[in-house]
């Protein structure tokens, strides 16, 4: 068969497949529809695949759904190492130089975390170095937020969160809530770098793409305030060498990256607690909420 007819066959394919889609009664379901159609066809036009390249997709999507429950989101997890859930993220959080940045919000949150006071410690015997760490919450004006609830969560110094233990125990996560001029503060540990969960279909394509699953060293941040945008992020810590490899889910932004300072342990601490002697690191986070769409 001659090129021009091969190609006109599959352009005939893809132009039934998007009329297919025509008569959608919603308009902006039928044109994600059509462009998927589209853009999906390209690629399998791109790379001519093959049958069992085929077979191969449809074995791996189907092992993502046997080990998807619901603690453990294998779908997401593949978005997330595409750069998809971080590509969705920067589209509808448009850059603003006056605003923090959002970033992925990761499998691990969970509803209903302790409740500590200003100067508290979210650690819940999770191990790793203590943390101070201080902030504020204004919004664009400038105008402090009194009351924001700020939940932080955070792997321990073995790469592990709480939930990924089987002992129920609630560790190295907490919510706090501003004080009156808008400030934070709260003991944590220093982030350490860990891996996502790797032991599944998305694990194995990244070791057959040699790539590796560790995130760069990160501390979770959920603020939530009367009529501005609920901002989800991370602060990451600079001179953390994975940060130079690349964070496995894209995450990072540079405006992001904070000092976490490490300090003597004679240093006092800034409340007075006494660490017996370990050495303790400090960070800061100045956050600017959006105001809501
Ligand atoms: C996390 O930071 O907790 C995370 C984010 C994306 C995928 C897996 C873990
Ligand atoms: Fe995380």
């Amino acid at each position: 068969m001659s090129e021009d007819l091969q190609t006109q066959r599959e352009q005939a394919l893809v132009d039934r497949v998007v009329d297919s889609f025509g008569s959608a009664p919603d308009a902006r379901l039928k044109q994600i529809m059509q462009s998927l159609t589209v853009h999906l066809h390209d690629f399998l036009r791109d790379v001519r695949l093959t049958e069992d390249e085929w077979d191969k997709a449809i074995a791996f999507l189907t092992a993502a759904g046997h080990i998807t429950d619901d603690r453990r989101q294998e779908f997401i997890l593949l978005s997330d190492v595409l750069g998809a859930s971080m590509q969705t993220i920067i589209m509808n959080n448009p850059a603003d130089a006056d605003t923090t940045e959002s970033t992925v919000f990761g499998p691990f949150f969970l509803e209903d975390s302790p409740e500590i006071p200003l100067g508290g410690d979210i650690s819940g015997g999770a191990t790793g170095q203590p943390c101070w760490i201080e902030g504020s919450v204004v919004d664009t004006a400038g105008t402090p937020i009194a009351g924001a609830r700020v939940e932080v969560w955070e792997a321990d110094d073995d790469g592990f969160y709480d939930v990924q233990y089987d002992d129920d125990r609630i560790a190295g996560r907490a919510h706090l809530h501003t004080d009156t001029d808008g400030s934070f503060r709260f003991w944590a540990l220093t982030p350490t770098p860990y891996p996502i969960p790797h032991d599944g279909p998305v694990g194995a394509m990244l070791a057959a793409v040699n790539r590796s699953p560790v995130r760069a060293a990160h501390l979770h941040f959920m603020v939530t305030a009367d009529n501005l945008r609920t901002l989800v992020t991370h602060i990451f810590v600079k001179g953390d060498p994975q940060l130079e490899i690349g964070d496995s889910v894209f995450g990072v932004q540079d405006s992001l990256i904070k000092d976490f300072i490490q300090q003597d342990p004679s240093t006092p601490t800034p409340d007075g607690r006494n660490l017996n002697g370990q050495p303790w690191a400090r960070a800061r986070f100045d956050i600017v909420l959006t105001p809501q769409d």
